[in-house]
């Protein structure tokens, strides 16, 4: 079997190994005689798995001790109804502070919007989100409960290269698809919740990281299960959670501490993007839609100077095992997704295709 190089937005290239792992000893889970997903999420070897997940996280992602892990169903998008449902009540004035830098940050203000007050305060959509907008802490409305971001914009390629520091209003972080990627000081953040279909596992399910103190605040119509609280208390357990998920985190987090966890994944993802970057930026062929300034090492969008030539280059591009490479609709062009699991020889056979193709059509 040939695999491919998946530069799939999500759901993402997981490692191999992992794979391997699972598929290893999927039919018989630590010699009980049955699979990880036919055992009792109540049971002791399940409950190695969460707390395994869970100390890998807190060692890898250095998460401070008044900080809770929870894993919360319905991936990133209901993290946009669960951060409301459980912050905006902190303040009586129910507002929220949105920085809008993408159609994931519009969606999340608008299901807020749902509970009380979205106030957008700053926005790049004139640009069609090419860059992260100035933002500093003077714009934020003092009543706010929260203010949220989007830390990597997916679709647009950019992403916040430092955070704002938002004083004593909690600053909330969709991390989907950057989390685990680059090293975070997770105290400058009140809750960071990112989808597990880029860095972390399969689809469906959220990590969500929350400090104690905000777990306090859910408006009373919150449904017990989007109630943080209700995690917080029950190790995430209060119903049949997502197993496998879980499970495949555990995996994909002791995978990470093998390659020498966080600040070593960075570097690596550092020097996969400049591959791609520095291509970009020698020819006139190709251009990068997202300013220079603001560009994300995850998802690296471009474009070639002659649209015309885009659907002959993905399909090139999909005879030559370099798959998914679309953009997004709303940005157009090629879009490369290079999670943690996407290898170095994955972006250097892009730059090599990108070469060729660029000789034959320049
Ligand atoms: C930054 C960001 N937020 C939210 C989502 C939505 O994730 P989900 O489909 O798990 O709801 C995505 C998906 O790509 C994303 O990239």
């Amino acid at each position: 079997m040939t695999r491919v190089f998946n530069f799939g937005a999500g759901p993402a290239m997981l490692p191999i190994e992992v794979m391997q792992k699972a598929q290893a000893e999927f039919l018989d889970y630590n010699n009980m005689g049955a699979s990880v997903i036919e055992i009792s999420h109540r049971s002791k070897e399940f409950g190695e798995i969460i707390d395994r997940s869970d100390a890998l996280l807190r060692e890898l992602a250095n998460i401070p001790r008044n900080y809770k892990i929870l894993y919360v169903h319905g991936g990133a998008q209901m993290q946009f109804s669960a951060v409301p449902l459980n912050l905006i009540n902190r303040n009586p004035a129910c507002k929220a502070s949105f920085v809008l830098t993408g159609t994931w940050a519009v969606k999340a203000s608008k299901e807020a919007n749902r509970y009380g007050t979205a106030l957008n305060i700053a926005s790049s959509k004139d640009s069609n989100f090419n860059h992260i907008p100035e933002f500093d802490a003077s714009m934020l409305d003092p009543e706010s409960s929260y203010v949220h971001i989007v830390s990597n914009n997916t679709l647009y390629g950019t992403r916040w290269q430092s955070f704002p520091d938002t004083g004593d209003i909690p600053l909330v972080a969709d991390m989907t698809s950057e989390f685990m990627s680059r090293k975070i000081d997770i105290s400058q953040f009140g809750v960071i919740f990112a989808g597990l279909q880029k860095n972390l596992g399969p689809a469906g399910l959220a990590v969500v990281i929350i400090r104690e103190d905000l777990l306090e605040h859910a408006i009373p119509e919150t449904p017990g299960l989007l109630n943080y609280k209700t995690y917080a208390d029950q190790h995430s357990l209060a119903n049949t959670n997502n197993t496998f998920a879980i499970y495949m985190m555990s995996l994909v987090m002791e995978w990470l501490k093998d390659q020498g966890g966080v600040e070593k994944m960075e570097a690596k993802n550092e020097a996969k993007a400049k591959l791609i970057y520095d291509y970009i930026d020698s020819t006139n062929f190709y251009f990068g839609t997202a300013e220079p300034a603001h560009r994300s090492i995850m998802n690296v969008t471009f474009k070639t100077l002659n649209e015309d030539l885009l659907d002959s280059f993905l399909e090139q591009a999909e005879a030559n095992s370099l798959y998914a490479l679309k953009g997004h609709r709303d940005v157009g062009g090629i879009r490369a997704s290079i999670y943690n699991a996407m290898p170095v020889a994955g972006c250097e056979a892009l730059v090599n295709f990108m070469q060729e193709f660029e000789k034959n059509n320049a």
